[in-house]
This record gives structure tokens, C-alpha cells and sequence, in this order.
């Protein structure tokens, strides 16, 4: 965010406190809270509310930057996501409410989705899936995304969960990278009246790769797809013969409970571990809090399964506590543009969880979608995945929330696979803009390049000073780069990547990535990744490729393309450098813009100068350019880009 912006968001001096009506309801009254949560006894009394197998001998034990949590505790998280919620009438109680793109619903109770899950548990196993063997997840967001995340937690094989716009290359890179033993995916999925072929997909991306035993199919969109002798299984028929009887694996708080794949600043994109106890306590207690969980809500969190927020606050987080999840499976503008609002409507929806990208297209649509619907079931609005401008919010809070339901802004990463800034919304005055203060037991402060705190009102990076019980592990397979990039700026100090700044009431404004990340409407993407994509074209010498400012995606990708020695710009190879990027790394990472220059600026030292780059891409003054190799080469590509 430019430093501009940051000055109006600063000024931003608007708060909301919690109405007396919403505090005296609320799970977390007191902030005693914060008091509490400076002590380590305090994860150990949330660690208490969820049911183990064996008790845990020490709470934390730190070597950094290794963390282990509840150690020597044995538990399941899919036991804990369903067997300990069937000893009464909450057996009974709707898990997941699944709304179909196409208007088909279906009501999965606890008791159901223990069902399918001990089924599924149980085909995995007759097929050679064993405790600690990895498995591939590429589905769109049907129920049976759920039911095979929770089936591997319930014996022990992590999975691991590749988003479904993803490409096959990109699941083909994680399948090995994972060496995955067996893939789950379906025939197709449904995106705004078409299919997309996911079976198609994985037999593309499996291709000669020799790890994976089977694929598991499940008939969605009933396109036809071929069917590899011996490799691949339908799914039903696969169920029909099932026993519902399998009991869940005593598993270590230390063991794998999934990789999930995310972007850095190198090409190759990072398999981060999380385990078992203490991920499910962190998802579990902020789950319950910062959404100030009910016994009566019908929760809906808008993400997709193959995100961080799916895994923690669709499936780990609700339903370890018991709640009612509503699963949506396609585009908020399908088949119209209140198809969000007629969800809310129809299930009575009270807690919503969602992304500023979202919210800023709504406000394009305009009020008259949400306005068309009854949303008076909403008493909660949540926030994730890149900062709110302080104008979404106002939106959010006035055409969504109707003036009376709070907006959780909660920042956190796919690291710390837990919330760690947040209101709590019984107690914590809001300011738009702000994802206030950091959780309960979670310490985090804004330092300068040393690693020492600024004065509040000051700007630097974010920096976790102590470890956390839903911390990711590792990197899987590459725990040197685990140390470097997360632990190599300050000893046993967590460097999330993010600038921030604090203001005088210790308020966080987190100011986006100050790495190669860009975030495109909510969705970590690496320069280098793209860049790759762009320079595997055989037209393309050298990419270069920066984040700009978008209205509605936060961030878009601005793509400088220097071509190879004889290769003519024609009117079609832009598009069909967008193409080939989507087709290498999923449309998520399409580029807005594609520009094409004879040279990109350097420093003398051959490093590319992306500063100049977004200057030029956001038609701002150009900065600093001593340190430039040629700066004619600025001068020139900025004509260029302005005609
Ligand atoms: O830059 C921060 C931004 O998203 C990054 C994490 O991306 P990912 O691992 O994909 O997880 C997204 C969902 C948890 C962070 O480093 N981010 C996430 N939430 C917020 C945010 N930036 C500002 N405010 C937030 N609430």
C-alpha cells in the first residue's frame, strides 16, 4: 500500500464499540482475556476443552525455530471433528448445509458426516493408503471435499489439498513434492454454468509420475472421463462396499495433519506442515471466539477448501467445536448477483466470513442486491485474506451488516494456520481498516530491520515474538529454507513477510507484503512463479513481474516482457501470454497487463528494479534511480507505457 494511503487509513479515527445488547451475549465479556493469555497455562486450558487420548506431558517445548506442542498427547482431529459430538442430540444437528452452483442442497448431520467419513477412512485403507502416507486432494467445494480431509486425519495420512482452479502442472509439481501415494479429485467441477474437467486435469498432471497408487473419483458434473485400469476408483462404488465402523488412529500432537501448499519469494512454492494437537487447539479456540460461536449459528465461511481459511474455518476450526458449516459451492454471481444474499436468506445465515475482494465487487454491483433479500439472520461479519479498506468496511458494515453486526478484520497467514490478530467482539472497540490486536496469547509487535520494537504510531514489519500453538512445523523436505525464510531475520522470531504500523492504541494496520508476494484478491501469488510461466513461452526472453494497486483485487499482476531476438509483438501474443500463464499456474494468476519492452531496468548488480516498475505501472513519479545500470531504459519504458 503506498505510504499515502496509509496516512488517510492513520487518520481514520472512526470506532465502533461493541452494542451493550451484542457484549452481554458475548463468549468473551472481560479482557481479562489478554491477562490470561500471557501465561502458557493459558493454551493449556484451551488444549483441555478438546478430547484426547493420551494426556500431554509438557505444554510447549522450544528450540527455535522448532516448536513442539502438548507434547507426548495423543489425539484424532477427525475424532475430534465428529465422534465426541455424537454422544447426545447434537448427532442430530446439521454439520454441513451443502448449496449446489446449480440449486442442489443437501443436509449433512454429525452423525451423517461420521458416517461417510468412517467409510471413506475405511476405503482409503483396503486401497493401501497407510498412517503417514500423503494424499493429494483436487475437488471442488462439494461435501466430499470434507469427508476426504477428515477421512485421512481419521488414519493418519496427511493430506494435502491443491486448490481447484489450480492447473495440472501446478498439481502435478505438488504431487511429487508431496510424493503423494494417492489422489482424490473428481469427474468435473461446476464454475458459473460451465465444467471444468478436474479428472482430465489429474491425468494430465499424473503422467509418468510413478508415486501415486490410485485416484479416487467422485461423480460430480457426470462428464465422461476415462478411467485408468487399476489406478483409478469410482468413488460410489468404492463406498458402496464400506464399512461404516473405523476407528479413528491414536495420532502423536506432533504428527502430520497436512501440508498445504503455498507462495513465497522463489518459484517453487512452499509445503507448509502443520500437525495435529496444536493446530487444533489454536483453530478450535479462535473458531469459537473471534466468531463468538453460538450453539444456534449457521456459520458460513466463503473460502475455498484449498485455502488456509477452508482448512481452519470450514472444516478443522467448526466442526471440532460442534457447528452448523454452510457450504457453498460456486460464484457469488450465479445464476444472478444477490446469489450470496439469497443463500443468507434462505439458510438464515448469522455469521459470515468472508474477503475485502468480495466485498469491493458487491460494491460495484451496488446496494440493490443485498437490499433485495432479508439478511436480519446476520449478527456477525468476518473479514480475511488482505487488508479492508476503510470504504468496504463502511459497506460491509452498512448494506450486510444492517449497522448492528460487528466486522472481525482477522489477519493471519497460511503459517500460522490460526487467526492471530483480531477483534473479539464482545469486548474490542473496532476501527475500519484495523485488524486491532493481537489474539489472546499471541505475541506480536511491529520492529524495524534489527528486529527492535518502533514507538507506537511508528511502521516497520510484523514480527511473532513467540511461538504459537497452530504455528506451521516446517517446510516439508526443506527445513533449511523453513529456517531462512521464516527464523533468518531475528533468532526465534517469526518474520511473516507483512509491514505494518501501530498506532497510539497499539491498533496493527497491516500495509501487504514486503517480499515478492503479490495478493490478488486474496490469493498469495509469487513474482517468481510468474515470471517462470512467462519466460517457459517460447517467444519470451526475460519477465519481470510487479503487483499494482486494483480496485477490486486489492492487487493485479502487471507483467514487463522483453522478447527474444527476431520475435515480433503481434496484437495476439499478449493474450496468449495470459493464457500461457493461466495454463501454467491456474486463472488465479492471469495477468492484467502484459507490456513488452526492449530492456527492463537493472541495478549495475543485475537485479531488476521493481520499484520503478510499479511506479510506472501506477503512473506515479518516478523514484529514486541512481542506482540504475542505463536510466534511459526507465525513461523509455515509461513513454511506452503512458502512450
Ligand atoms: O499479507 C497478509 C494477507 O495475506 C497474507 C497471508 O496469505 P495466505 O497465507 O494466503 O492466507 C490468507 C488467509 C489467512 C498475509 O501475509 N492478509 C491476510 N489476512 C489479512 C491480510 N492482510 C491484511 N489484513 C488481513 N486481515
Amino acid at each position: 500500500m503506498e505510504e499515502k494511503n496509509l496516512e488517510a487509513l492513520l487518520e481514520e479515527d472512526r470506532q465502533f464499540i461493541p452494542s451493550e445488547e451484542f457484549h452481554k451475549n458475548a463468549l468473551i465479556q472481560s479482557a481479562d482475556i489478554y491477562e490470561q493469555g500471557q501465561s502458557l497455562g493459558f493454551w493449556e486450558e484451551q488444549a483441555k476443552q478438546l478430547s484426547w487420548l493420551s494426556p500431554w506431558e509438557k505444554t510447549l517445548e522450544w528450540n527455535p525455530p522448532f516448536a513442539q506442542w502438548f507434547v507426548g498427547g495423543k489425539l484424532n482431529a477427525s475424532a475430534n471433528c465428529l465422534d465426541r459430538h455424537l454422544q447426545d442430540w447434537h448427532r442430530n444437528k446439521a454439520a454441513i448445509i451443502f448449496e449446489g452452483e446449480n440449486g442442489d442442497s443437501q443436509v449433512l448431520t454429525y452423525q451423517d458426516l461420521h458416517r461417510e467419513v468412517s467409510k471413506f477412512a475405511n476405503v482409503l485403507k483396503a486401497n493401501g493408503v497407510n498412517k503417514g502416507d500423503r494424499v493429494t486432494i483436487y475437488l471442488p467445494m462439494i461435501p466430499e471435499a470434507v469427508i476426504s480431509m477428515l477421512a485421512c486425519a481419521r488414519i493418519g495420512a496427511p493430506h494435502s489439498v491443491v486448490f481447484g482452479g489450480f492447473s495440472s502442472e501446478a498439481l502435478r509439481d505438488r504431487v511429487i513434492d508431496a510424493q503423494a501415494k494417492a489422489v482424490i479429485t473428481s469427474d468435473g467441477s461446476f464454475r458459473r454454468g460451465n465444467t471444468i474437467p478436474l479428472k482430465d486435469n489429474t491425468d494430465i498432471a499424473l503422467d509418468g509420475v510413478d508415486c501415486v497408487e490410485h485416484v479416487f473419483v467422485i461423480q460430480r458434473t457426470k462428464q465422461t472421463v476415462q478411467m485408468k485400469e487399476e489406478r483409478d476408483l469410482w468413488y460410489h462404488e468404492e463406498m458402496a462396499k464400506a464399512s461404516p465402523v473405523c476407528p479413528a488412529e491414536p495420532m502423536d500432537a506432533e504428527d502430520m495433519l497436512f501440508i498445504l501448499y503455498t507462495s513465497g519469494t522463489t518459484g517453487k512454492p512452499k509445503g507448509v506442515v502443520h500437525t495435529t494437537g496444536g493446530y487444533m487447539v489454536g483453530v478450535s479456540t479462535t473458531h469459537r471466539w473471534v466468531f463468538d460461536l453460538k450453539e444456534e449459528d449457521v456459520y458460513w465461511c466463503t473460502a475455498d477448501v484449498g485455502w488456509i481459511t477452508g482448512h481452519s474455518y470450514i472444516v478443522y476450526g467448526p466442526l471440532a467445536n460442534g457447528a452448523t458449516v454452510l457450504m457453498y459451492e460456486g460464484s457469488p454471481d450465479y445464476p444472478n448477483r444477490d446469489r450470496f444474499w439469497e443463500i443468507v436468506e434462505k439458510y438464515k445465515v448469522t455469521i459470515l466470513y468472508t474477503a475485502p475482494t468480495a466485498i469491493r465487487t458487491f460494491m460495484k454491483w451496488g446496494p440493490q442486491y443485498p437490499q433485495s433479500r432479508d439478511l436480519s439472520s446476520l449478527r456477525l461479519l468476518g473479514s480475511v485474506g488482505e487488508p479492508i479498506n476503510p470504504e468496504a468496511w463502511m459497506w460491509y458494515y452498512k448494506y450486510i451488516g444492517g449497522e448492528r453486526c460487528p466486522i472481525v478484520d482477522t489477519w493471519w497467514q497460511t503459517e500460522t494456520g490460526m487467526i492471530m490478530m483480531t477483534p473479539l467482539p464482545g469486548i474490542t472497540s473496532l476501527k475500519p481498516g484495523s485488524c486491532t490486536v493481537p489474539f489472546p496469547g499471541v505475541r506480536i509487535e511491529v520492529v524495524d530491520s534489527a528486529g527492535h520494537p518502533v514507538p507506537k504510531g511508528g511502521g516497520g514489519y510484523l514480527a511473532i515474538k513467540e511461538p504459537w500453538p497452530a504455528m506451521l512445523r516446517n517446510i516439508y523436505g526443506d527445513p533449511a529454507r523453513f529456517e531462512r525464510t521464516y527464523f533468518g531475520n531475528w533468532p526465534g522470531v517469526y518474520f511473516p513477510g507483512d509491514g505494518a504500523k501501530w498506532d497510539k492504541d497499539g491498533y496493527f494496520w497491516i500495509l501487504g507484503r514486503v517480499d515478492d508476494v503479490i495478493n490478488v484478491s486474496g490469493h498469495r501469488i509469487g513474482t517468481m512463479e510468474v515470471e517462470s510461466a512467462l519466460v517457459d513461452h517460447p517467444s519470451v526472453a526475460e519477465a519481470a513481474v510487479i503487483g499494482k494497486n486494483h480496485e477490486v483485487k486489492g492487487q493485479a499482476l502487471a507483467c514487463f516482457v522483453t522478447l527474444k531476438e527476431g520475435i515480433e509483438i503481434t496484437p495476439d501474443l499478449e493474450d496468449e501470454l495470459k493464457k500461457h500463464v493461466a495454463k501454467k499456474i491456474g486463472a488465479l494468476a492471469r495477468p492484467d497487463d502484459i507490456f513488452f519492452t526492449a530492456e527492463l531496468p537493472k541495478t549495475r548488480s543485475g537485479k531488476i528494479m521493481r520499484r520503478l516498475l510499479r511506479d510506472i505501472a501506477e503512473g506515479r513519479a518516478i523514484g529514486d534511480t541512481t542506482t540504475l545500470a542505463d536510466a534511459s531504459v526507465v525513461n523509455t519504458l515509461k513513454a511506452n507505457y503512458q502512450e
